[in-house]
């Protein structure tokens, strides 16, 4: 038997598909990023420094389709079904797709569906792994082939700017700059320092006020521009002990920039309170701990957990020790690790 074919479904256009999955670390900063010079374009006021963790990541696949009539983004926390977000949380994901897209000149909607291994909006940077998983699988999807300093500079543009430093593996430190220069660069790759990250997570609240806010409000604080003024000797000092692998060095960094970030972030108009009391607990802990003999460092990003920096041989002993806190609800190890990759 011969099939007929009818003409016109001949003629009609497949619905094309396009599609690709990517996945990107969290990073912990050891300089830490607050304040910008650009709000729309993402430009810091100063450069950071940070270290991308190996078992904290988020999965994301972007999917055009002719057969969309809008973009949707669904997001799901760990051991929790997809759910779809709307509100600030989606418009922020549609500006990055619509963003990709005018360089394509594509006009398809898109699915987005991500997918953290770690709680989202605790202090540990989700939107930075997000938006460089977010960027890195768009822009695959829609076949372009950006060097990753490229894919750093679109991803800055999303405006989560801690996502700029998660394309890179390694140690990583985000340059100041214009729309062009204001990139990240890998400084040394994990393998060159296994370092560890061991969280402790206090609260899991959603933090209240947001980094996107607390940007904006850095300058408010009298003690902003005395932060930034000592800033070039804390980087250069943190990239010396980085190139030397010093411990001690870096470790000497780690905290008091943690405070100098948040005495800035408390006294803005109006102020902003990362820290609980129990964050304040663990950082004289891990000094008394360091003082023992067992070397590790506090930092805190946005948030009130406390990022415990030891060497990788050190780190199930302090996990250990955390544990037996009782303030401390959950440990998260996480090690020097590798940059976005398609999956
Ligand atoms: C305190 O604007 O990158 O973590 O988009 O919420 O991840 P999110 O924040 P972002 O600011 C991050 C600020 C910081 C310090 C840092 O990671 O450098």
């Amino acid at each position: 038997m011969v099939l007929q074919v009818k003409s016109d479904y001949i003629h009609m256009q497949p619905s094309t598909l396009a599609s690709a999955t990517a996945q990107a670390p969290s990073n912990i900063a050891f300089v830490k990023y607050w304040g910008k010079t650009d709000h729309d374009l993402t430009l810091p006021q100063n450069p950071s420094i940070s270290m991308s963790l190996d078992s904290l990541y988020t999965t994301t696949t972007v999917t055009f389709s002719d057969s969309y009539t809008q973009d949707e983004v669904w997001i799901a926390a760990p051991n929790e079904p997809s759910q779809q977000v709307t509100g600030t949380k989606a418009t922020r994901v549609i500006q990055q797709l619509d963003r990709i897209r005018q360089l394509n000149s594509e006009s398809r909607r898109a699915k987005v569906e991500s997918v953290n291994n770690f709680p989202s909006g605790v202090g540990i940077a989700s939107s930075a792994s997000a938006f460089a998983a977010l960027t890195l699988a768009t822009t695959t999807a829609l076949n372009m082939t950006l060097t990753p300093t490229e894919l750093s500079r679109l991803t800055r543009l999303g405006g989560s700017g801690s996502a700029t430093r998660s394309i890179f593996g390694g140690y990583v430190e985000w340059l100041t700059g214009d729309d062009q220069s204001s990139v990240a660069q890998q400084l040394f790759p994990e393998s060159y320092w296994q370092l560890s990250d061991v969280i402790a997570i206090i609260s899991t609240a959603e933090k209240k006020v947001s980094s996107l806010e607390g940007h904006e409000l850095a300058e408010t604080s009298p003690f902003y521009q005395t932060r930034l003024t000592d800033l070039p000797r804390r980087l250069k000092v943190v990239r010396h002990a980085l190139e030397q692998r010093d411990i001690t060095l870096l470790g000497a960094e780690l905290e008091p920039e943690a405070l100098s970030l948040h005495t800035v972030a408390m006294t803005c108009v109006p102020p902003v309170f990362y820290p609980m009391t129990e964050t304040f607990w663990l950082l004289d802990e891990l000094r008394a701990w360091s003082k023992e003999g067992v070397e590790v460092y506090g930092t805190m990003d946005a948030g009130p957990n406390v990022h415990c920096i030891c060497q990788k041989s050190d780190a199930e002993k302090i996990k250990e020790k955390l544990n037996q806190l009782p303030y401390v609800q959950q440990v998260l190890v996480a090690h020097a690790g590798g940059g976005a990759r398609i999956v």
